[in-house]
């Protein structure tokens, strides 16, 4: 239906408490990139706060293909939003007579722009103060508004978030690598970052490219330090970072390594979803 005549119950929890998890999904040529991938993390998010999941994969995947299909342009972002449904306002769940509300959208994907990736993403930091599952994807994202609108307010693209102002977890909707010495370095996927989608993608070209990687925790002085950094995100997709705080990262331009991933990623995501066969 028309967005404008989507509706929910004001007494929906996911209104009242924030108590919901969702997943963005992007669609290239009307395909829906890493799906399983994606249901997976959707079902751990459920998992994470025992919501029960209201569909089978199965089912998820009809849906969404419906979706896509009503949808324009080709390239397209789906939003799958599920709260623990419609209840009088009390913190502890409600009977389980009541089901998850599910609110599904499309949105048309749109690429970073080609300026931006020449110049790279400027960048400010702050202290990450979030909440200590930072693995699920939760509807809750008032301490990300609040961080990211930190990188809004300096005319900035992203925050950089360190726990105790110490070691990078990610940014406010993005994963965060560094080069040093030709070394692609990454924060562990544990409770304080989202396991991203892209995050995965981004490793996996670098195996398969005999990039060296090393998975480790990142001090924020060595963050300051490195030749290159890069964020990357399903909407996004891989940008170059070349300006963090006031200070420039390398030579101030997009580097080599991160150039590399920033193609190897596009040639990955062209073949395997713009193909005809798929
Ligand atoms: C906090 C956070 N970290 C990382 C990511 C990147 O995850 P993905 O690559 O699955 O989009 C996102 C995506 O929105 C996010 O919100």
């Amino acid at each position: 239906m028309p967005i404008e005549h989507a509706q929910i119950s004001v007494l929906d929890r996911g209104f009242i408490f924030g108590d919901g998890v969702y997943e963005v999904i992007p669609v290239y040529s009307r395909h829906a990139f890493r799906l399983q991938e994606h249901l997976e993390r959707l079902q751990h998010s459920l998992d994470g706060v025992r919501i029960p999941n209201p569909y089978t994969n199965n089912a998820w995947i009809s849906i969404l293909q419906e979706l896509i299909k009503r949808n324009s342009p080709d390239d397209q972002s789906l939003y799958i939003h599920i709260t623990r449904g419609i209840a009088q306002r009390d913190l502890a769940f409600p009977d389980s007579s009541v089901s998850p509300t599910v609110f599904l959208m499309s949105c048309p994907l749109t690429s970073p722009s080609q300026e931006l990736l020449k110049i790279g993403a400027h960048a400010i930091t702050a202290i990450d103060n979030r909440w200590l599952r930072c693995d699920i994807k939760s509807i809750s994202l008032l301490p990300n508004v609040l961080l990211r609108q930190l990188a809004a307010d300096a005319d900035r693209t992203e925050t950089l978030l360190f726990r105790e102002d110490t070691f990078l977890t990610e940014g406010t909707a993005s994963n965060i690598f560094m080069v040093k010495n030709d070394v692609l370095l990454a924060p562990p996927k544990d409770h304080l970052m989202l396991p991203g989608i892209t995050y995965d993608v981004v490793l996996e070209l670098a195996r398969s490219q005999n990039i060296p990687y090393q998975i480790r925790r990142i001090r924020k002085d060595e963050v300051f330090s490195a030749d290159e950094l890069l964020m990357c995100s399903s909407t996004k997709e891989v940008i170059p970072i070349t300006k963090l705080d006031n200070q420039t990262i390398g030579n101030g331009f997009p580097g080599p390594v991160v150039n590399k991933l920033r193609l190897l990623y596009q040639s990955y995501k062209n073949e395997t979803m713009r193909s005809s066969e798929c």
